[in-house]
């Protein structure tokens, strides 16, 4: 979840918890004095549901976005980024790259691995298209002669998998 939907939640939860403690334990007056219900059970009761009402909503649009992300992605790179996690811990571009949801990829060499969908340039050096991302991937050197980056000895095949999740980051 992002966070500002995470802040969003938050607010809700507190204004939620001041309105039950705002209240007294005084009983709803009804007609049927069997089935008086606590103000406050009440109002926590409907307060939980409108969190849990929100919460769905929430999850089910973030859902709806990544698979979009996903298929966009795909569209541009034709690649499968459900199995960029594991070529990336296999080629160790996680030494070099911090890369969020690739598991162990941690390295301060490079610049992390995210945003790629909001560069303008490659490695500084060409302008950001699926073709140009994974043409730096497989062989950086070809494009950018001094760069730190070496090959890996990734294929073109797999660097399409890796650019497809990198453009869903
Ligand atoms: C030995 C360290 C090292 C390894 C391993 C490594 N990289 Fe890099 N990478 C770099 C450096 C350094 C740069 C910045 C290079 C430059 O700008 O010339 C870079 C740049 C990049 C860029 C361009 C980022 C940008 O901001 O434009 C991408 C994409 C990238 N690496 C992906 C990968 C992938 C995918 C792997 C694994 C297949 C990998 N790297 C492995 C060091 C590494």
């Amino acid at each position: 979840m992002r966070p500002r939907n995470a802040l969003r939640l938050l607010a809700i939860g507190l204004l939620g918890w001041a309105a039950w403690r705002g209240t007294t334990d005084q009983p709803v007056a009804t007609t049927a004095p069997a089935i008086q219900l606590p103000r406050r059970r009440v109002l926590f009761l409907s307060m939980a549901a409108a969190l849990l009402f929100a919460a769905c909503i929430v999850f089910g649009i973030t859902a709806l976005q990544r698979s979009e992300q996903r298929q966009v992605a795909h569209a541009i790179t034709g690649g499968d980024p459900s199995r960029a996690p594991e070529l990336m811990i296999r080629y160790g571009c996680g030494g070099c790259h911090a890369i969020p949801g690739v598991p162990g990829a941690t390295g301060r060499v490079a610049a992390p691995l995210t945003g790629l969908r909001e560069r303008v340039y490659v490695g500084g050096v060409v302008r950001n298209s699926a073709d140009n991302l994974v043409a730096w991937i497989v062989d950086p050197r070809s494009l950018s002669p001094r760069s730190a980056m070496p090959r890996t000895g990734i294929t073109e095949a797999e660097a399409r998998d890796v650019a497809a999740f990198l453009y869903t980051r």
